[in-house]
Formats: C-alpha cells, sequence, structure tokens
C-alpha cells in the first residue's frame, strides 16, 4: 500500500489533583475547573498513516489496530468521534487512514487509556492535516488545537498535552483559561512538586460498571451538584496556591478532599453506584495510619475506578517503597502496580 503520510506520537495519561465531574451545556464543557498531573510512564503511541481512498464515496475509509491487532470495537469508537471533527479534518474524507495505537501499561488494569489515547490521536491528526494544509502553526497554537480536539474525545485528555501539569475549564484564578481547552501549569509548580511520583495500587482490574459518560450525565440530577461545583472553584484555588508555595500538606488534604467526594457524588447519583473495592478501602485506611505514624507527606487519590494513586515526593521514595511492599502490595490484585511520576508531556517519535 502507498504511503502518503505517517506520523507518530506518544501521548502520556494523567491523575486529576482536582477532579472534572459532570458537564455543561455543550460539546464536552465542564461544568467545573480541574487541574491534574501529567504522568510519564502510563502513555499510549500512535501512528497514524494516510494511504489512498479505495472508493470515491464520502465515507470514512479506516482501520484500527490496537497492540497490532485489528480491533473492530475502537474502529467504530473512533468513526463516532470523527463524526464530531470531520469538519476541522478533510483528510478524513480525502484518505484512507491506518491507525496503530498501543498502551504502556495493560490494557485490563483498570488505567483509564482515554486521556492518553484520545490525546495521541489528536496530535497525529493535527500534524497531518497542518501538513496537507502546508500550516506551520507556533508551538503553542498546534498544542492548544490538539488539546481542543482531545477534549472532544475525551475530556480528560485534554490535559494531557502539557508537562507536568495543566488545568482545563474557565476560572477566574487561571489567566488564559478555557473550556474549549487545556493550558499549561508547569511554570506555577514550587520545585518540590516537580518531581512527584505516583504509585497507582491497581485494587481491581475489572471493567467499570458504569462509565464516566453516564457518571457525568449522573451530575444533572444530582442534588449535591450545585455545592459541588462550588467546592472544586475554591479547591482549585486553594491547590494552586499550595503547589505555588511548596506546601505538602494543605496540598494533600485538598487531594483526598477531592477522592472522596468524587465517589461520595457518585454514591449519591440516581442511581447510586460504587467504584471502590474493599481493598480500595483497607488501603486507605492504612494510607492515613502510616502518614500519622511516620509524619511523611504521602497522601492519595483516586479515579473514577477503585484504584489508588499514592502521590509523593521524591525525596521519601525509598522509604514509601518499603511501605507499598511491606503494606499495601497484599492488598493488590495479583500484587500489580505501577510506578509512575510526573512527566515532560507528549513527544513526536521519530
Ligand atoms: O475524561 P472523562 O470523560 O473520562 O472523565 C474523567 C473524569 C475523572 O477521571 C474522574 C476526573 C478527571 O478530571 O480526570
Amino acid at each position: 500500500m502507498k504511503e502518503i503520510k505517517k506520523v507518530t506520537w506518544r501521548s502520556p495519561s494523567n491523575i486529576a489533583l482536582v477532579k472534572y465531574w459532570g458537564k455543561k451545556k455543550g460539546v464536552q464543557i465542564p461544568a467545573i475547573p480541574s487541574i491534574s498531573y501529567t504522568l510519564e510512564n502510563c502513555y499510549s503511541e500512535t501512528r497514524d498513516t494516510l494511504v489512498p481512498k479505495e472508493s470515491k464515496s464520502k465515507d470514512v475509509e479506516l482501520r484500527f489496530y490496537f497492540d497490532g491487532k485489528e480491533n473492530m470495537a475502537f474502529r467504530l469508537r473512533m468513526l463516532k468521534f470523527f463524526d464530531t471533527i470531520s469538519k476541522d479534518f478533510p483528510l478524513l474524507q480525502q484518505y484512507g487512514l491506518f491507525i496503530h495505537s498501543t498502551n504502556s501499561f495493560p490494557h485490563s488494569s483498570g488505567i483509564a487509556s482515554s486521556a492518553s489515547a484520545m490525546s495521541a490521536l489528536a496530535l497525529c491528526l493535527c500534524e497531518l492535516q497542518d501538513e496537507l494544509d502546508k500550516k506551520k502553526p507556533s508551538k503553542d497554537k498546534f498544542v492548544q488545537k490538539a488539546s481542543t480536539i482531545a477534549r472532544l474525545g475525551s475530556g480528560s485528555a485534554s490535559r494531557s498535552l502539557y508537562p507536568l501539569a495543566a488545568e482545563w475549564g474557565k476560572s477566574r484564578a487561571v489567566k488564559g483559561s478555557s473550556d474549549e481547552y487545556a493550558v499549561p501549569f508547569a511554570k506555577n509548580l514550587h520545585k518540590d512538586f516537580k518531581n512527584y511520583q505516583n504509585t497507582i495500587l491497581i485494587a481491581s482490574s475489572a471493567e467499570k460498571k458504569v462509565s464516566s459518560r453516564i457518571g457525568h450525565s449522573l451530575m444533572k440530577g444530582n442534588p449535591y451538584a450545585e455545592p459541588r461545583f462550588k467546592q472544586a472553584n475554591k479547591n482549585l484555588v486553594e491547590i494552586m496556591g499550595a503547589l505555588k508555595k511548596g506546601d505538602l500538606e494543605h496540598f494533600g488534604t485538598i487531594l483526598e478532599e477531592e477522592a472522596m467526594t468524587l465517589h461520595a457524588l457518585m454514591m449519591c447519583s440516581s442511581p447510586s453506584f460504587m467504584l471502590l473495592a474493599p481493598s480500595t478501602l483497607t488501603m486507605i485506611e492504612k494510607i492515613k495510619r502510616y502518614r500519622e505514624e511516620s509524619k511523611l507527606p504521602v497522601y492519595f487519590t483516586l479515579d473514577a475506578g477503585p484504584n489508588i494513586h499514592l502521590l509523593y515526593p521524591n525525596n521519601i521514595k525509598r522509604k514509601v517503597d518499603a511501605f507499598i511492599f511491606a503494606e499495601l502490595e497484599k492488598h493488590c490484585e495479583g500484587g500489580k502496580m505501577i510506578h509512575d511520576n510526573v512527566g515532560e508531556g507528549p513527544y513526536r517519535v521519530k
């Protein structure tokens, strides 16, 4: 098959510190601003190849491969996503497209792959379309556009585009912030927050009972939605202050409040649902006890699932590792965990 153009991007996952949960009117517009750390070791690598089209029809000609195998379920999801972005990407109708994608972490590890996958794909598409149009946007403009496109695929993906940390969602507290794309936050991080570690403790790798899409939509009738939206705006300001000052304790307090609130909101949605596993609670208790006894700044957060993200500075890694192996590993499914840390964001693979 004749290749017309080909590009590969590697893009990481991210972990929200203040959580996006609930949408406003519009396409993937967040009800509240959120902020996240960009990860390093959990990433997707995506190669997009343009080939001549086989037919003259306007239908998208796509073949999607995940981990080297053609994947029809992912292909269908992709086609739906392409419907929402086709206006910006004439290439989708002009060429045939092969997408090869892999994740650095196991598909069934309970780690959400949408942020890394959608951001990697958005970067590939933006670069290919710019090349075809002979456009050379500035790096900032290019990344902003990729963040916008990634957002349309998965809201949290908008934040994976930047080194170290990113904020997404209009907030008076963040200059240049937008509901449409995320903005970089690395400049505002105290040095003590730049080398943070994130150990992901896999409590369960089973597929989620309720998707994020449904979870977001259930915020519509949730009686605590309005207070939550106020709290998130306040927490954003507070955590930004802590990140700037290097206040690890204040940072950790908000981090855990955010995690517990996210899951409390799920439990009081109608219908109610719960994504925590018994071992999640056991590990949370142990983390709190360890923190009290050791006086070390070890805090946790949770995504929309049962797995724990343990966050701590690099200079206590040895001690925390010992604690994890002595106390937490036995509560992880098959002893599974992933060691990650704050990372530099996406890059183009040569
Ligand atoms: O991007 P989505 O639609 O999968 O939603 C992600 C929601 C959380 O992961 C729970 C929070 C967040 O801000 O990443």
